[in-house]
């Protein structure tokens, strides 16, 4: 194939009781990543739409950062040219570099009739997390290729059930923070009395998932590990938990290193009524937002776009 384009979904990483092992796949909100032979001895970058500003240097760019890690291992020297088109606003808390990279990943993987099986390209989309924010974590990544909900064990995705109905909330209140910043404001240890809640929420959550016990999920979702330090980045967080919860929410937390949040609602109804009362709160903060709703059925992972 001389063109190949792929698109990867946000993400909604860490689910309050999983850092950096918990993830799930939005699905209608990504970023877009085509390659297309340039017959050259060097990969490009011939055009980034972002509403941010991204490297264009091909050694610091997420998608060609992949690809290179991708031609290194399998020896071959297919040269690209490689157009970016962001769907979200990097430092969101969506996954955005995550997407770029997962994207890029499979458009390269297809372009060169692919090779590798999907699960075998989470270690170079995860290299371009690495480029973008100096962590190599898989939980957004993992998502944006495999959709649904994954669980990293060894740095390997185990896929976990989906409910049958569950709907996701992301807001975005416009201010960007770098995940690299986010991430070295957590506090790096933890006594073992929180240790060991932690890691009774998490079993409980997924136990949850495999059940479909949406009180069993809300009771185990808290975040005793990073919320506590991230939550102050965040304009009007607990106001923000208070309101989800109230109208019905499954759970309520910051969508991976944040500022974006995140619910997750049984019904579409509630999920509409926790993003209104979210909205209600910015409302004449001087913070544009921007707020979705998805139904996690959808949430597929990365896919071939259609021209
Ligand atoms: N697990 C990562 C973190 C996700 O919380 O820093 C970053 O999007």
């Amino acid at each position: 194939m001389n063109k190949v384009c792929a698109f990867a979904p946000a993400t909604i990483a860490n689910l309050n009781v999983g850092f950096d092992v918990l993830g799930l796949a939005l699905s209608s909100v990504g970023d877009r990543v085509e390659v297309s032979a340039n017959g050259l001895k060097e990969n490009r970058i011939t055009e980034i739409i972002s509403e941010i500003p991204l490297p264009t240097d091909p050694k610091k760019n997420s998608c060609t950062y992949v690809i290179e890690k991708m031609q290194a291992s399998l020896g071959v020297d297919t040269y690209v040219d490689v157009r970016i088109k962001k769907g979200f606003a990097s430092g969101s808390g969506l996954g955005s570099s995550s997407a770029s990279s997962a994207a890029a990943a499979y458009a390269y993987n297809a372009f060169l009739g692919n090779p590798f099986q999907i699960e075998e390209l989470l270690p170079f989309a995860a290299e371009g997390e690495r480029i973008a924010c100096g962590s190599a974590h898989l939980d957004n990544v993992s998502p944006a290729l495999l959709g649904g909900i994954v669980l990293l064990h060894n740095r390997k995705p185990v896929r976990l059930p989906m409910p049958k109905e569950l709907y996701a909330v992301s807001f975005f209140p416009k201010i960007e923070v770098k995940t690299s910043s986010s991430r070295s404001i957590v506090a790096q240890h933890a006594s073992l009395d929180v240790v060991a809640k932690q890691v009774s929420a998490m079993g409980a959550f997924v136990v949850g998932l495999y059940s479909g016990d949406y009180q069993l999920m809300n009771s185990a979702s808290v975040d005793y590990l990073v919320e506590p330090s991230r939550k102050i980045l965040i304009p009007y967080f607990d106001e923000m938990r208070a309101v989800a919860m109230g109208a019905g929410g499954i759970t309520f937390g910051i969508s991976g290193s944040g500022p974006s949040v995140f619910a997750l609602s049984p019904t579409l109804m509630i999920a509409e009524k926790i993003r209104n009362a979210l909205e209600a709160i910015y409302e004449g903060s001087g913070i544009r937002t921007l707020s979705f709703v998805e139904d996690l059925k959808n949430g597929k992972g990365a896919k071939l776009c259609e021209y």
